[in-house]
């Protein structure tokens, strides 16, 4: 499968039930391994990125096994790792190497953190450095992957630290609060907007004493085991963001998915597509495991542009090249801005998301922080999924309404975090 054509939908309708989160599967796996006792963690992700936290915690010698998409996990407490033989490759997944590093540096196991190409060009230095405020013994290789924990004798423990982050980051923030939990005092971590808080309340949730508001997380070192989690993990928004969107460029659409992750600080993309127009609503909210659930309806209407910046940028950090092509159908011109940040995820999606929407025709503006895309420009074409999934994706539901088709090149990578993507949009699409 390296290429695949996607061609104009007569419209997208269905329900659908999604995988687990991605963010939620990663830490549920981490923080298992780090608790007391069997976990038991229903809906796991099971794809190419969680893979690599379940190869970390084989060589770590956490005993884990997969009945189907339900993980078990024996943990053996947070200094429970044995040091691996080897690198430990995290391959593309830059959570699981921010979050084990993390882990590690609470547990004391001296251990290399590598991974491929890509992961070694996205910036280490935003955890190696407040690591190292914490008496961490860690180094970057100029500030990337590979990074070297070496040995710490675990009885000492590591320095509290106030410490505020650069750029609003729930990776480098869940990686602070693992250390902190075995440090030598309160700890406060801050940072400029409200990323996700996954790891604040799944670690709340067995037993970790932490509080937190937006902007804010204060930590108390570990004074108990972490309890095992028994829990049935959320479905992705992020992957529903991809086929929300397809609904809502596709007139005459109307879908449901089921059991969705509804965290507030992952809400984002709700908001903007609501905003442009399309109709959704919400239903069956609850809240699962420390978690608001529930599933989301929408119906296709006529979009318009909106402008994205500020806050609402954090809370759909991973939904902009689903969103970029929400604009490219919208009447009028959509501005980005305030999303630098963009820059440093699989790939640069700055640059890649324009490259590659100006090869379909669409006309727009890159800048530093942002873009501005002029709707009802695009055409179809050939675009490159570019060894990134959320790109190729995007690309894939653009063909759906273009009036040429669009080729998706390099598509092996549209299913690396939302098994099934082709499936579900081909049983949406009556095909
Ligand atoms: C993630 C946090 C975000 C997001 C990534 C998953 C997480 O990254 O882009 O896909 O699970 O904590 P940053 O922390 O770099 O913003």
């Amino acid at each position: 499968m390296s290429e695949l054509s996607f061609k104009r939908a007569k419209k997208l309708e269905g329900e659908v039930r999604l995988p687990g989160d991605k963010s939620l599967s990663h830490r549920a796996s981490l923080f298992a391994s780090l608790a007391e006792g069997e976990s038991v963690i229903e809906r796991f992700l099971v794809s190419g990125v969680t893979r690599m936290m379940l190869n970390a915690l084989t060589s770590l010698q956490v005993p884990w096994r997969l009945e189907g998409d339900t993980l078990v996990v024996t943990g053996r407490g947070l200094r429970g790792f044995r040091e691996p033989t080897s690198p430990i490759n995290c391959g593309n997944s830059a959570t699981t190497i921010r979050l084990l590093a993390g882990a590690l540096a609470a547990s004391g196991t001296p251990c290399v953190l590598d991974g491929s190409e890509g992961l070694r060009k996205r910036p280490m230095g935003r955890i190696t450095e407040p690591l190292l405020l914490m008496n961490v013994p860690i180094t970057a290789t100029l500030g990337c992957a590979p990074l070297h924990l070496t040995q710490r004798n675990s009885a000492h423990l590591l320095r509290a630290v106030d410490y505020t982050l650069p750029v609003a980051s729930a990776q480098v923030k869940s990686c602070l609060i693992l250390g902190a939990l075995a440090a030598d005092a309160f700890s406060v971590i801050r940072e400029p907007g409200p990323s996700r808080d996954h790891t604040e309340r799944m670690l709340s949730a067995m037993g970790a004493n932490i509080r937190w508001s937006p902007g804010v997380v204060e930590i108390c070192p570990l004074m108990r085991a972490l309890k095992p989690l028994q829990i049935a993990l959320a479905g992705d928004i992020s992957s529903a963001a991809f086929l929300l969107v397809a609904a809502a460029i596709v007139p005459g659409s109307s879908i449901c998915i089921r059991e969705v992750g509804l965290n507030p600080t992952r809400t984002g993309i709700l908001d903007a597509l609501t905003a442009m127009g399309a109709k959704i609503t919400l239903e069956n909210e609850r809240i699962v495991a420390g978690e608001p659930v529930g599933d989301i309806h929408l119906v296709s209407d006529a979009l318009k542009a909106i402008t994205v910046s500020g806050d609402l940028v954090v809370r759909m950090i991973d939904e902009f090249p689903a969103f970029a092509i929400a604009a490219c159908f919208a009447e009028g011109v959509t501005v980005v801005r305030d999303a630098r940040e963009l820059r440093y995820k699989e790939t640069d999606r700055i640059a890649v998301l324009c490259g590659e929407l100006s090869k379909l025709g669409v006309q727009l503006e890159m800048y530093d922080d942002g873009f501005a895309i002029h709707g009802k420009t695009l055409t179809g074409g050939v675009g490159d999924g570019a060894g990134d999934h959320r790109i190729a994706m995007s690309l894939a539901i653009a063909g759906l309404a273009s009036p040429e088709p669009v080729i998706v090149q390099h598509a092996e990578i549209l299913n690396e975090s939302f098994p099934d993507f082709v499936t579900h949009i081909h049983a949406l699409a009556g095909e």
